[in-house]
């Protein structure tokens, strides 16, 4: 089965493509390199042995997208590609909306005019907000978004749902990510962010390999164990693995409307402290850091209860925090080196 990856040379999108692969279906790329680079396809075929089909396309330009559907039949979507920095967004709103927004449009309507049914999108935690009861479920009220970015992820589920609903034949998938981190053991693929990292994880890793003076943690005066902010911290590959069952979920539904949405993280809270001496304990190294001022819009923790995703999409994290840091760290070490 042919499956377009949209967002594919990014960071969960590549991932994502290996393990297509490697589970039998036929990934093929679509990005517009905004946020990621040409060298992820190198990557791709030293673990997966193939070239995989990449086109440079913007997935808000119809006509470029109606143009390979019309190249290639393709069984089913995932969509990754959006833009998605919490900071940015606040800043520059239109940018996000009409890109997230009009990304996802284009993918619907050009969908439905080939008869493409199968589509999973990847969707935030950040939708939860900052949750009254812990630990989320798929149930767990929506809040209000706290960015432009967050509010695209929302707004989105919405457009799906509906359009589902509205259009029987789609089936569809809202996988809500908690906190992606780590890279693939193999250290050929992994994060690349663009300038200074805005996540914990690769600003961690680059600190410790001396890039960085040091890591601030963003305040220790919260209403945690150690005063530092709670996050589920789920290894990419085992968030990759997530999209494939979801694909096989949507295999099994009989050809009529169906959408649902599904945590996917570990069921796991780690502070901010906790995964630094997580870090430091399994690459047997130290980190310079220091405490600072909290930062503004964090949400103080939050963590998945994924019951829901074992269950139904047959899934659930076979990596642990530590696994996460040291193939993060392996894959920082390789990339300095160059
Ligand atoms: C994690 C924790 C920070 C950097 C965001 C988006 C989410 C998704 C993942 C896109 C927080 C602390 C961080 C640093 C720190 N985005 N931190 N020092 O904010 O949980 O989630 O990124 O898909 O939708 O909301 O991730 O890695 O930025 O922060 O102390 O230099 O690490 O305060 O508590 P976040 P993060």
């Amino acid at each position: 089965m042919k499956i377009l990856v949209t967002g594919g040379t990014g960071f969960i999108g590549s991932h994502t493509v290996v393990e297509l692969q490697e589970a039998g279906y036929q990934p093929v790329i679509l990005d517009n390199l905004y946020n990621s680079n040409k060298e992820v396809l190198t990557g791709l075929k030293a673990i997966t042995g193939r070239d995989t089909p990449f086109y440079e396309i913007d997935s808000t330009d119809e006509a470029a997208v109606r143009k390979l559907f019309e190249t290639e039949k393709f069984d089913g979507v995932i969509h990754f590609a959006a833009y998605k920095a919490v900071g940015e967004s606040v800043a520059e709103p239109l940018k996000y909306y009409e890109n997230n927004l009009g990304s996802l449009i284009v993918l619907l309507k050009v969908m439905k005019d080939f008869g493409v049914s199968n589509f999973v999108f990847s969707s935030s935690c950040t939708v939860y907000g900052q949750p009254d009861v812990l630990p989320v479920t798929e149930d767990t009220p929506r809040q209000p978004a706290t960015s432009p970015y967050g509010n695209t992820k929302a707004i989105s589920e919405d457009i799906i749902r509906d359009h589902v609903y509205a259009k029987p034949g789609l089936k569809a998938l809202s996988l809500r990510y908690f906190n992606p981190v780590g890279a693939h053991p193999s250290a050929e693929i992994g994060e690349l962010p663009s300038g200074v990292p805005s996540n914990l994880v690769p600003y961690l890793t680059q600190a410790a390999a001396g890039l960085r003076e040091k890591l601030v943690v963003f305040g220790d005066d919260y209403d945690t164990p150690d005063g530092t902010c709670i996050r589920d911290f789920i290894h990419v590959v085992d968030l990759a693995k997530a999209h494939v069952k979801a694909l096989e979920l949507l295999n099994r539904q009989p050809e009529t409307n169906f959408y649902d949405v599904f945590n996917v993280g570990t069921g796991q809270g780690n502070t901010v402290l906790e995964l630094i001496e997580t870090f430091e304990r399994a690459n047997g190294v130290k980190l310079n850091y220091t405490i600072g001022p909290r930062r503004p819009g964090d949400v103080e923790k939050i963590w998945a209860q994924s019951d829901k995703a074992n269950s139904k999409l047959a899934w659930k994290t076979e990596k642990t925090l530590e696994d996460s840091l040291r193939d993060a760290w392996r894959w920082q070490q390789k990339i300095t080196k160059g």
